[in-house]
């Protein structure tokens, strides 16, 4: 019989200790395993964790814990122990966290437990090996894949983006083709490695977030057959049991309309770049004022997102339409403003910035400055309205028009557009609005294979996610990511949506919550 090239080689493992913050955990590591049999660039790899409590024979094993963390002092066996391990699984039972590490829509590598380079945290894979989970990191394509690049996204160690192979083929949609194939690789494995395989959940922050979201939205979709077919992955169902997503960047194609319906009127933008001195990444303020044409522009961008909204049919939880005038105004701005308002009720509640989210929050995010800019009004301890006008000032705005289908085909999501042969498309839902000639547009199809959105349906595999956004987030709009749980909550999926105040655009914070989530779940 011929091999089967996708079947780990179970004896090929490194048992490994990793450190972060003073802790320690240990773990059964397979590293660099070959996820398709016909891969278009190095990248594609990925790198499994299994808590050592998981692997027969391990001495963790018959430790009263079980938690497989290298120091047991204090350890109560209770299921809580100092580093939140969980004793609720085990090998066949336990969930399978598969976390990437896109940002930017660059190409995402696998990646090991550590420290998070943009936090100074351990990262999710650490915590989450930690906690008991086995962990899945597979690297992904993106928009620079093939090329000598030297961006980078926050998150990412210096060279790390991949190779110069010369042939670029991470564009659009290759970073989901990626994902589904890892996920196939992990059920085609099912049984020789511990981990449930029913219980696969995927992790993801921005761009990386939005991948997150087209994993659970598109699970089993026969629209990417043939660029899995390409690539060679397994030939197993690709749908996961849950999706979390952190400020994810998605639904590119309405992107630009929500920016303006939510910051048009600002002539003024200014955002904190990320720039490498040596080994450090430092944050340069930039900032600048739009040009009158911009100022059109905002305005004519603005003047269509109602209609994308209508069009929807988005209802509340009482079946009441979310919907907008032409002026933008109504049901749903009202409804967007209302997550805001649970935002801040939340902070004044449990002051989050100053316990589990702090050194988190942007700079004046406090909600007293909220309430002094009028922004917020406060009586008796409750969060009385959100002025959406002065909200948005407060806030003020990062990007300039349009924000993402940029008129020069020169931004990251033109990049993402483009294919080996061209560098940049324009992709948004209005491209007259710019004058983008036709024969600069992608390809609606490929547009379409990279917004969960509309591949939302209630027959659709995933039915938990998770959602978090920052309030103080002005990378993308406050209406794209309320639009997905508005979406998925009609589709009967259970959805846990919130918008932590003060925070900008980031992701991986309070894990342990995210772990609880997913441990009650599966309970
Ligand atoms: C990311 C941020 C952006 O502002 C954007 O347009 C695309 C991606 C990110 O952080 O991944």
């Amino acid at each position: 019989m011929e091999e089967d090239p996708l079947l780990i080689d179970v004896n090929r493992y490194e048992d490994k200790t990793y450190r972060a913050d003073g802790r320690e955990v240990t773990c059964r590591a397979y590293l660099g395993l070959p996820y398709c049999t016909k891969p278009a660039d190095p990248i594609q790899v990925v790198n499994i964790f299994i808590p050592m409590r998981y692997v027969e024979g391990d001495a963790a094993n018959s430790c009263a814990d079980k938690t497989g963390c290298a120091d047991k002092t204090g350890c109560a066996g209770t299921g809580d122990t100092p580093d939140g391990a969980t004793d609720e699984y085990d090998a066949s039972s336990a969930p399978i966290f598969i976390p990437n590490t896109v940002g930017g829509y660059l190409p995402g590598p696998a990646d090991e437990p550590g420290l998070n380079a943009r936090s100074g945290h351990p990262n999710a894979l650490f915590e989450a090996l930690a906690h008991g989970y086995v962990c899945v990191s597979g690297g992904v394509r993106g928009r620079t894949t093939g090329k000598a690049t030297t961006e980078f996204f926050e998150g990412s160690r210096a060279g790390e983006l991949g190779e110069a192979t010369g042939r670029k083929l991470g564009r659009a949609p290759a970073f989901i083709v990626d994902e589904k194939a890892i996920i196939r690789f992990i059920r085609h494995n099912a049984g020789r490695i511990p981990g449930d395989v029913e219980r696969m959940v995927t992790d993801g922050i921005s761009a990386g977030g939005a991948l997150s979201a087209l994993a659970g939205a598109t699970g089993n979709d026969p629209a990417y057959e043939p660029y899995l077919e390409e690539i060679g992955a397994a030939d197993e169902r690709d749908d996961i049991f849950a999706a979390s997503c952190y400020c994810p960047i998605h639904n590119l194609e309405n992107a630009d309309a929500a920016y303006e319906w939510q910051f048009c009127g600002q002539r003024a933008w200014r955002r904190l770049a990320p720039r490498r001195e040596g080994d450090q990444v430092v944050r340069v303020p930039v900032e600048g004022l739009m040009s009158d044409r911009q100022m059109e522009l905002s305005e004519q961008l603005k003047s269509v997102f109602p209609a994308y909204v209508n069009s929807l049919g988005l209802v509340d939880e009482d079946g009441a339409p979310l919907t907008l005038a032409a002026d933008g105004t109504g049901s749903f701005r009202d409804r967007v403003a209302a997550e805001v308002a649970r935002s801040a009720q939340r902070e004044l509640d449990l002051r989050e910035l100053e316990g589990p989210l702090a050194g988190l929050g942007v700079e004046g995010s406090d909600l007293d400055a909220a309430v002094a800019a009028r922004a917020i009004r406060v009586e008796d301890g409750l969060v009385a309205a959100v002025d959406w006008e002065r909200y948005n000032r407060h806030i003020t705005r990062m990007k300039d028009t349009p924000a993402f289908d940029h008129v020069d085909l020169g931004g990251p999501e033109n990049e993402e557009f483009g294919d080996e042969c061209v560098d940049g498309r324009h992709f948004m839902a209005h491209p007259q609005i710019i004058d983008a000639p036709a024969d600069t547009m992608a390809d609606p199809a490929i547009v379409r294979l990279m917004n969960p959105v509309p591949h939302i349906a209630p027959q659709m595999a995933t039915r938990h996610w998770r959602i978090r956004h920052g309030s103080f987030d002005r990378d993308t709009s406050l209406a794209i990511p309320t639009i997905l749980a508005l979406k998925l909550r009609m589709a009967g999926c259970d959805v846990d949506y919130r918008l932590p105040w003060g925070l900008p655009h980031c992701g991986d914070y309070q894990l342990g919550e995210l772990f609880a989530w997913i441990d009650g779940l599966c309970q």
